[in-house]
């Protein structure tokens, strides 16, 4: 396959997703109806440099989990392409690990087995055991190993898929809404430690939110999308150090203008 030279982690060009609408039913066999298209993106494109921690926000229904599936090749898109390392995506890879917004741990399962399925079938058991512990530690459920998925609260199990993820030492972390169903104080300190996450490990981290304040939190680039069909309609470089405090400028003010764009004005 044909390389590009590129200094991006990810590429994302021209990006177009179409749905075929499936509630346009056939009433009788003789009457044809035509199916009319759900257009989800359009034209998206930006480029991701390596290392980067991209939060993405917009409309809920804009297509921001159907660009996450296409980018880590899930699904193929209508048009356009991804490009990560140069290379055109055109299925999942095992560099890129991918954490939803529900629980994804296997009930019947403990914590520590839960986590050990990232590292696969090819290590001896002294090294899954000591490399378990020390992510269970790492994400704050030492412990907690030997508990099964309802005997951990919706943050440990968070924290479990979290440590799941991070063992596999993916390039790409992806995370759809990881945060979305915690309690706020749980919320914040998850924020809190996926900053210490990204700045322990050499990782490009995807994020979609619908929490502005934890985009403006958590990332070093925020990219709005737009209403379906989507495209990129706002994309800014946030280079603070952390942790930030969202009621000094300029991220004050840089909050107002992401409130305003999302036309939120009694928000304010
Ligand atoms: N597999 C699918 N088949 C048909 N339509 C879909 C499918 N997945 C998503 N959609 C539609 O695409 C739009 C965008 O969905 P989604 O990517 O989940 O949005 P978001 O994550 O921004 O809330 C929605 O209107 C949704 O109904
Ligand atoms: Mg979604």
């Amino acid at each position: 396959m044909e390389q590009v030279e590129t200094l991006n982690k990810i590429e994302v060009c021209n990006l177009q997703k179409c749905y075929k609408e499936r509630r346009a039913k056939k009433r009788f066999h003789t009457q044809c109806e035509a199916q009319e298209d759900c257009r989800v993106l359009d034209g998206l494109s930006f480029s991701i440099p390596a290392g980067c921690f991209v939060c993405f926000i917009g409309p809920s229904g804009c297509g921001k989990s159907t660009m996450f599936r296409i980018i880590s090749g899930f699904e193929r898109p209508s048009g356009g392409k991804v490009l990560i390392d140069g290379n055109q995506v055109t299925g999942p890879s095992n560099k890129h690990v991918c954490v939803f917004q529900e629980d994804g741990l296997f009930p019947w399962f403990t914590a520590r087995q839960n986590v050990a399925i990232g590292l696969g079938t090819n290590s001896n058991e002294a090294h899954v055991q000591e490399t378990v512990d020390e992510y269970l530690e790492l994400v704050g459920l030492a412990g907690f190993g030997d508990h099964y998925p309802h005997e951990l609260s919706g943050g440990m199990r968070r924290r479990a898929e979290v440590a799941r993820a991070l063992i596999t030492n993916p390039e790409i972390l992806f995370m759809d809404e990881p945060f979305g169903a915690l309690d706020f104080v749980t919320r914040l300190q998850m924020r809190e430690e996926m900053v210490n996450v990204h700045q322990m490990f050499d990782m490009t981290i995807l994020f979609i939110t619908h929490d502005i304040d934890e985009a403006l939190q958590l990332g070093d680039r925020i990219i709005m999308l737009s209403d379906r069909p989507s495209t990129v309609a706002w994309d800014m470089e946030l280079d603070f150090p952390h942790p930030r405090d969202l009621s000094t400028s300029p991220l004050k003010e840089i909050r107002k203008e992401i409130y305003y764009k999302m036309g939120l004005h009694v928000a304010l």
